[in-house]
């Protein structure tokens, strides 16, 4: 096995590792140092079922069952860790997957809940022709480049998370109906479990509001905190080929994905990885 370093902030390819037969356990440990070390983890040319993407993610920790959000029927866990993103639209018009079309602004997967999942894993099935590219940014690296004064004042606060299912627009806090919509307070600077180093944890489509900041106070620094983690130095965009299956590092990155044609077809079949609650 080895290990391509894709940019200088974070990224790499793992080469030599078919994931769709039994991986050795010296060769699990090796993946799973380079994915504390490098935050996105690119395996290029598999051929995955959804057994063998499950024993991919199972390589990272236990697999999680996807949740339904509060108020939708029937209640409770859908029975499968498997989702499909994708703008592909059934014959009756429903949508086949999540996320649609086009451009989605930066964010952490499942920030808005107590337990934010460790990782997520996209596996690559159709592709559009051009765009839809996915960029993924060090948190570690925005954490170390906030302006001092900035950071003291951040120092033990929370920020509020919310998923109102939006893709490309900021939270308008007077329009949200917090009884049907998933959202948390977590700490506004992280101590990732798994490496001790702290990252930034915060994103323009899910971060509200800063506790404790009046709401201009809240707005000002929460908008210099996006341009500090958005700075294309921390920056890795994946531009995806078909059999690509991706890992990233949930809790010290965030991602976004860059606009495609609507008429063209885009379906990756994801899988998440538990959490834990997150601590300062
Ligand atoms: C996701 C996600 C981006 C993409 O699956 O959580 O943000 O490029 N996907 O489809
Ligand atoms: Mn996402």
């Amino acid at each position: 096995m080895d290990v391509v370093k894709l940019h200088p902030a974070l990224g790499a390819e793992v080469r030599g590792v078919d994931l769709s037969k039994p991986v050795d356990a010296t060769t699990k440990a090796a993946i799973a140092q380079a994915f504390n070390d490098h935050i996105v983890l690119v395996f290029k040319d598999q051929t995955l079922d959804e057994t063998s993407q499950l024993a991919a993610g199972e390589i990272f920790g236990p697999v999680a069952i996807r949740r339904r959000p509060p108020g939708r029927q029937p209640g409770g866990d859908y029975d499968t860790p498997f989702m499909l993103v994708t703008n592909i639209v059934r014959p009756d018009g429903s949508s086949l997957g999540a996320f649609g079309d086009g451009e989605m602004w930066f964010h952490h997967d499942t920030s808005y809940y107590p337990e934010p999942h460790r990782a997520t894993l996209l596996y690559a099935m159709k592709l559009p022709t051009h765009g839809g590219n996915t960029c993924f940014s060090n948190m570690y690296m925005a954490y170390e480049n906030i302006p001092r004064p900035l950071r003291d004042r951040l120092e033990g606060r929370r920020v509020l998370q919310i998923h109102d299912y939006k893709r490309r627009e900021r939270l308008n806090l007077d329009e949200i109906d917090f009884a049907k919509t998933r959202h948390f307070e977590q700490p506004i600077i992280i101590t990732h479990p798994k490496t001790g180093r702290k990252a930034l944890y915060i994103s323009r489509l899910m971060s509200a509001r800063i506790e404790g900041f009046s709401k201009a106070e809240s707005e000002d620094a929460l908008e210099q905190l996006f341009e500090i983690a958005e700075n294309p130095a921390i920056v890795f965009e994946h531009e995806w080929s078909l059999g690509d299956m991706v890992i990233w590092d949930n809790w010290c990155s965030i991602h976004a994905r860059k606009d495609f044609p609507r008429d063209q077809e885009r379906l990756m079949r994801r899988l998440t990885i538990e959490g834990q609650a997150m601590s300062f």
